[in-house]
């Protein structure tokens, strides 16, 4: 049926399709959703709808679109028009210099520009846009002829399906890499697993795996993302000059464009940008194998050409390999910190990632059935970055005839108490706490660690004698070491006695933060120590903390409320602190944080009293006359006067006369926990604190770590990239794409007086 399509039905389609694709871009592209999901569905649905009554609105960029709705029987062969190439590798830092040296020299200059990005390790992928539209999309292929996967990245939200200009290009291809980030691979392998399906090995093969279905609608399923790398074939756009600038033209054209990339002079940039980029590696959310280098100004790009497949003006700087093959001598356990209990295979050394690797954690029992890990098996390594390495696989084509399985222990290996795993636990731990003497050395090293009480020169090696010579028991003990003790210990010379005594001496000042992650309390780490010193000020107002109090405090959930009030409730812990403190160990008390200002509706919301939502404790708050007469009400005063029902008020007399709830009450009040009359009062009481920054561009008097260190000091945060989380963006001169990103987001930008004015800062 040829229906004439209503004018406002032209005007509604486009409306919601611009409105889908700007949510798919936010959320996709910018991690920053801005709808609700219920209200997104609804927009589809509406539009589906649409489209389904009148057939003739259904155009190729329409979301509706991203899902192909018939299986393919094969993929058809796409000729790239300019090949797609593979680049030259460099993994020493001499090869960089040499890669420099050959760019330089015939140039004349002293040093190059240079864009430099991560190697992302994902599919290569071009996609062809022609008149704004998104015709073709294809895989590399050998790089002369690809596959045409055009139905399958469709599906990818993050692909743009027209550009944004209104006189677009005739045409123009994205180059780029096709991504699983780790977080959707976990979950697709947990998926698979539960499914009894096949496991995939990494991301790539993950990504590899869905561009390749036949079905859509199968890769529709598999979270894919896409990041921008390069622009080819160009006709009908004028190409800036350097390829930042490109980078920044595929930002305003809605590409997913890394933002750790970054422009830097000579070689001495390239070699720091590996650096830091090697150090961020593993907090990154994809995979990545090295860097890449490339010289900025397109024109020298072009002049510098070509040789076999690779160009001339990049060079990738890959990371060491990260995964070898070795066998399994034998598997023994562990046993950690916590009395945890590891198996460890004991390896034939392996050279992985940089060094030489003779032991690989199997995690726990379960994972070792789950791998099928037998002691004889050739299995593969995997060291990523600072973490412990794994084993990964056994590699089952190399399984010898004889070998052998693990099994679990029924006792600690180390002190022979009973191996206890509780229902539902993946650990088994030993039950010796700290006279197992492998959990008390591991509880030593933490005390002494660098983040903690940070006591150099207390190394495993003599953590080991002093506790197997009975020297040292507990933390406090460390403090009763005297040089002539140390001295008779094997592998010490006289004079790192004398420095290790100093370094315990010294390390007795040190701040409430470092001493409460020193304790070693289960689950809490060093930010939740910092937390927790911030909030209480003091380790008696948290070693008093009642299990509720401790919820009050940000981002500690029930878990870690109930370790931290078991671990105190200890005498043994306790005595261990008295110790410390008559050792002289000290730290400044009552840095507390003393801005704890909230509304009383948000606070009687948060005590959680049985039938009291939100709406009821702002009636409350509003009209209960303050918090002290609340607490002191009767149900029938309660339904009275401030004309509860009759099941609310019993509630809530309940909850105030139970001494428990008083305490924690009370508790928090004595730390500072005061009310303002407003919700936005209380929100301005700092206007910093808990708030994320994304500082982008030169200040004019302000460098980037002075503005970061008053961000920090005012409890704040300063994140590397614009996202849905970022409340400010402080922008100075040449802010690059993240300014266009805060500006589609409608985030606030200030520049350098109205940062210093949010700082609270005099700006005359
Ligand atoms: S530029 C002319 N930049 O690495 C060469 N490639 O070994 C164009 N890759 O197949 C490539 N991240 O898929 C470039 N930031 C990046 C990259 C990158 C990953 C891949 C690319 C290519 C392979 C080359």
């Amino acid at each position: 049926m040829d229906r004439t399509i209503p004018t406002n039905v032209i005007k509604r389609a486009r409306e919601l399709r611009e409105a889908i694709e700007l949510h798919n871009y936010r959320y996709y592209v910018l991690d920053a959703p801005t709808l609700p999901d219920a209200e997104y569905d609804r927009l589809f649905r509406e539009l589906q709808e649409l489209e389904a009554n009148y057939p003739r609105l259904i155009v190729p960029e329409s979301p509706t679109q991203r899902v192909g709705s018939v299986p393919l029987s094969g993929f058809s062969q796409v000729t790239h028009r300019t090949p797609m190439l593979s680049l030259n590798n460099a993994f020493e830092d001499e090869e960089v210099i040499a890669f420099d040296r050959r760019i330089r020299e015939p140039l004349g200059v002293s040093d190059v520009e240079y864009a430099v990005e991560p190697k992302f390790d994902g599919v290569a992928i071009s996609l062809t846009y022609q008149t704004g539209l998104l015709v073709q999309g294809a895989t590399r292929g050998d790089g002369h002829t690809g596959e045409d996967v055009s139905a399958n990245l469709r599906t990818i939200k993050a692909v743009p399906l027209r550009l944004q200009a209104d006189s677009p290009p005739a045409r123009l291809e994205v180059r780029g890499e096709v991504l699983m980030l780790k977080r959707d691979f976990e979950q697709l392998n947990r998926a698979q697993e539960r499914k009894g399906e096949k496991l995939f090995v990494n991301p790539r093969n993950a990504a590899a795996g869905s561009l390749r279905q036949l079905d859509p609608r199968i890769t529709a399923t598999r979270h894919l993302t896409f990041l921008a790398y390069a622009l080819e074939g160009v006709e009908g756009l004028d190409l800036p000059q350097t390829h930042s600038a490109m980078m920044d033209y595929l930002v305003t054209q809605k590409f997913p464009v890394c933002v750790e990339r970054k422009v830097v002079r000579g070689v001495q940039g390239l070699l720091k940008y590996y650096r830091s980029i090697s150090a961020k590696r593993d907090s990154l959310p994809y995979h990545i194998d090295g860097v890449v280098y490339k010289v900025n100004d397109l024109r020298r790009q072009e002049q510098m050409g070509f040789v076999a497949r690779a160009p001339r003006f990049a060079v990738a700087h890959k990371f060491p390999a990260q995964e070898a093959v070795t066998e399994v001598l034998d598997i023994d356990v562990q046993v950690g910190r916590t009395g945890a209990i590891t198996p460890v295979a004991r390896l034939r050394p392996v050279f992985v990632g940089g060094v030489t690797v003779t032991n690989a954690t199997l995690h726990n029992e379960d994972e070792v059935r789950r791998k099928d890990i037998r002691i004889g098996d050739s299995v593969i390594v995997r060291r990523a970055g600072d973490v412990i390495p794994e084993v990964v696989s056994a590699v089952l084509d190399r399984r010898p005839a004889e070998t052998r399985e693990f099994t679990m222990s029924k006792s600690c290996p180390i002190c022979g108490s009973t191996i206890i795993r509780l229902p539902g636990e993946a650990v088994a731990r030993c039950s010796g706490g700290l006279y197992c003497p492998a959990q008390r050395k591991q509880a030593l090293l933490h005390f002494a660690s660098r983040r903690a009480m940070d006591i150099q020169g207390l190394g495993e090696k003599l953590v080991d004698q002093l506790v197997d010579k009975g020297l040292v028991k507990t933390s406090a003990d460390l403090y009763l070491l005297d040089q002539p003790t140390l001295a008779g210990l094997e592998r010490i010379a006289e004079l790192s006695a004398s420095h290790l005594v100093q370094a315990i001496e010294t390390g007795k000042k040190t701040t409430l933060a470092r001493f409460i992650y020193a304790l070693g309390i289960p689950n809490v780490g060093e930010a939740t120590a910092k937390e927790l010193a911030h909030f209480f000020g003091g380790l008696d107002r948290l070693m008093q903390a009642h299990e509720q109090t401790l919820h009050y405090v940000p981002d500690i959930g029930s878990e870690v409320a109930r370790s931290i009030v078991q671990f105190f409730a200890e005498r043994h812990n306790r005595e261990v602190i008295v110790q410390l403190r008559s050792a002289g160990v000290r730290w400044e008390e009552d840095q507390r944080e003393k801005d704890k200002q909230t509304t009383l509706a948000r606070f009687l919301d948060w005590l959680a009293i049985p039938g009291i939502g939100p709406s009821t404790a702002e009636r409350l708050a509003d009209t209960s006359g303050g918090l002290e007469r609340l607490m002191q009400a009767d149900a029938q005063a309660l339904r009275q006067e401030l004309d509860l029902s009759p099941n609310a008020a019993k509630s809530v007399a309940g909850y105030f006369s139970n001494p428990q709830n008083r305490n924690v009450i009370e508790q928090l009040l004595d730390l500072g926990v005061t009310f303002t009359k407003s919700a936005e009062s209380a929100d301005k009481a700092s206007p910093v604190r808990g708030k994320t920054f994304v500082l982008t561009g030169t200040l004019p008097n302000l460098t980037r770590e002075e503005a970061k260190g008053k961000i920090e000091a005012m409890g704040g945060k300063v994140a590397g990239s614009v996202s849905g989380k970022t409340d400010y963006v402080v922008a100075g001169a040449e802010a690059g794409s993240k300014l266009v990103q805060a500006q589609d987001l409608g985030i606030p930008i200030l520049d350098e007086e109205g940062f210093k004015k949010l700082m609270g800062e005099n700006t005359q």
